[in-house]
């Protein structure tokens, strides 16, 4: 069977300008293609790029060089609408930070990429957004607002969400932060599930290697550098360079997370989704 690469990044890099003028280069050199069905865990310490990345695969963020590919056409050709249109109709985002919408029950959160579907997509989105939050074990919290729920039971939201429209690449930033770990092995089993359903390219973000694990290929960023990174391996040479004490370290700086630019930036990200779905681009899911 021919692969279809759904999303290539050739030679990207992003770098922003700093108040002060300095240049910050938080992605360089990026060569990376994804097929669907594949499923890649990309690890890394806080502040590495991850989600910088994950935007940009997502078509969330332009590259200050390089070149992104989506089904073989350069996304920068892409004019707004088209490229919102093919956002919202093929990608599912899990965010970092869930940006779920405030005061809306969990119900009318998972519904949203359903709003504008035509046809059946449309008229049966109550029981799809039901059946996912099922799903996710929240079958019997539909109507509590993301204010009303624990960390946890927001990701979970966040991730049947993602599912809910059974996008072709499912983008998941860290989607079992919240979780335990039975709840966080759940979490997986339905994203992979759900990613098989449909033929489905799954990237997920993580420092849990056990969640790595899951996926069939494994990569590392490190200040901005992707590189495959071998699981069964002990690390080798420094040992904050690669393995278990890098990612190690990595959980204790994500264990408290404190308000960042980058929260702005997810925010700015959920608002773009909805955008992307939004009444002048239809969202038809294959039923
Ligand atoms: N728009 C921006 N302006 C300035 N700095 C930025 C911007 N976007 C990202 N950064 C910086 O780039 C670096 C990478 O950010 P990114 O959010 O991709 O890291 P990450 O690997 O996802 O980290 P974490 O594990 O903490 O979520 C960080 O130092 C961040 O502050
Ligand atoms: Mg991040």
């Amino acid at each position: 069977m021919e692969l279809v690469t759904l999303v290539r990044l050739e030679g990207v890099a992003k770098h922003v300008v700093l108040p002060d003028d300095t240049r910050l280069d938080i992605l360089r050199g990026i060569d990376l293609a994804i097929d669907a069905g594949d499923h890649v865990a990309i690890v890394g310490r806080s502040g590495s790029g991850k989600s910088t990345l994950l935007n940009l695969l997502g078509m969330l963020d332009r590259p200050s060089e390089g070149a992104v590919w989506f089904r073989g056409e350069p996304v920068r050709k892409m004019r707004r609408g088209r490229l919102d249109r093919l956002r919202g109709r093929n990608v599912g985002f899990v965010f970092q930070q869930f940006n779920l919408l405030a005061g809306r029950s969990a119900l009318e959160n998972v519904e949203m990429p359903l709003a504008y579907a035509s046809g059946r997509a449309f008229w049966s989105r109550r029981r799809t957004a039901t059946e996912m939050l099922e799903r996710v074990g929240l079958g019997h919290r539909l109507e509590s607002t993301p204010e009303q729920m624990s960390g946890g039971e927001q990701q979970r939201v966040a991730i049947a969400r993602a599912l809910v429209r059974r996008p072709a690449l499912i983008l998941a930033d860290e989607p079992t932060g919240a979780l335990d770990v039975d709840t966080g092995g759940r979490v997986m089993e339905l994203l992979d599930e759900i990613a098989s359903e449909a033929d489905a390219a799954l990237v997920t973000i993580t420092h849990d290697l056990h969640v790595a694990a899951r996926a069939r290929r494994h990569f590392r960023l490190d200040a901005g550098v992707l590189s495959p990174f071998d699981l069964t391996q002990p690390s080798s040479g420094d040992p904050s360079e690669a393995g278990e004490p890098a990612l190690a370290a990595s959980v204790d700086e994500l264990g408290s997370p404190a308000p960042t630019r980058k929260d702005a930036r997810d925010a700015a990200a959920a608002a773009s989704v909805t955008a992307g779905i939004s009444a002048q681009n239809p969202v038809e899911v294959p039923s």
